[in-house]
């Protein structure tokens, strides 16, 4: 169970002032500086991405899958599960990782969910734990399984879509009557001759797109993230490793992989310690 809110660095606020700042006008994360303590800088290189990312976007027209950037994050235990086997994730990284959640949100224009998090979690997806901007939440609930009634859906804490596949959405609209949240329809979430395969991030990265919505963080869970990497549709992926053993749990990351270790995925990688956990921030798209 997370304490209360760890203790920061002492130039930490002042420097988080200014990269939300920075976000707010699509502009370059403030250089690191001899000014900065150790601590800060390390932070300062976990967030640089997203704002060079929002900058980079801002300036260049949209084509393709282009337009947008989207980091995802997983906080598994050593054995690489993100929750026991009942659904139980509070919580599997300590105090200063929760944090480091909260950041992301705040960097971002939209947090993205499946719905089986909703389902276990019962998730708000806001910003409370740091100072800055609710994202919108966006719900990934393509064959519209989820009963209406989750706290996010309802809550208007922040601008909430629940995605569904063209065909599933008027049953979810029916569920939600009285909710705050907004039902999107996308046309061929799902493939209609195989929707075992789950749904499509492109089509799911385009909708928000076409709302403004680019710099988006895919916040589980594992199958969620995990169908984002094999579609190559993320940028960046944080992986907070806890010390502690699961077991049979749910999966973070899954899915078939090669049978060779060469042909592995290795991208180039920068390590920060978030108190007890350690975070492995992945370049999945490397110059
Ligand atoms: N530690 C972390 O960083 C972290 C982050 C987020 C979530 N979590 C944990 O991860 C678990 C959820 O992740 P996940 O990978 O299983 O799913 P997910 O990625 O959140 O959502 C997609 C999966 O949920 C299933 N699903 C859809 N509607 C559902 C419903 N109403 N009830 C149950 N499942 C439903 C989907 O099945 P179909 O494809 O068949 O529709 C799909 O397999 C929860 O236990 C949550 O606590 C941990």
């Amino acid at each position: 169970m997370p304490t209360p809110d760890p203790p920061l660095p002492d130039d930490w606020p002042a420097l988080w002032q200014r990269l939300l700042h920075a976000r707010a006008q699509a502009a370059a994360a403030p250089p690191p500086d001899g000014t900065l303590s150790a601590a800060s800088a390390a932070l300062l290189a976990v967030y640089q991405p997203l704002l060079q990312a929002r900058q980079a976007i801002a300036g260049s027209a949209p084509h393709g899958h282009p337009g947008t950037w989207t980091v995802a994050q997983l906080g598994q235990s050593l054995d690489g599960c993100v929750a026991t086997a009942a659904g139980d994730s509070y919580y599997v990284t300590g105090p200063q990782s929760l944090l480091h959640l909260h950041r992301l949100r705040a960097l971002c224009d939209a947090v993205l969910v499946g719905a089986g998090t909703v389902a276990a979690d019962d998730p708000q997806l806001t910003t409370r734990r740091v100072p800055g901007p609710n994202p919108v939440r966006v719900v990934l609930d393509p064959a519209a399984r989820l009963d209406g009634r989750a706290r996010l859906l309802r809550d208007a804490a922040a601008p909430t879509l629940w995605l569904c596949d063209a065909r599933h959405a008027a049953a979810a609209r029916e569920r939600l009557q009285g909710g705050a949240a907004e039902v999107v329809a996308v046309p061929a979430l799902l493939d209609a001759a195989d929707p075992a395969r789950g749904p499509d991030p492109a089509r799911v990265l385009a909708t928000l797109a076409a709302r403004g919505l680019r710099l988006v963080f895919v916040e589980g869970g594992g199958v969620t993230v995990s169908r984002f990497l094999a579609a190559g549709a993320l940028d960046r992926l944080h992986l907070v490793i806890a010390p502690v053993v699961i077991g049979d749990g749910r999966r973070g990351l899954q899915g078939a992989g090669p049978a060779r270790m060469a042909d592995c995925l290795r991208p180039p990688a920068q390590r920060l310690a978030l108190g007890d956990d350690m975070l492995w921030d992945l370049d999945l798209r490397p110059r």
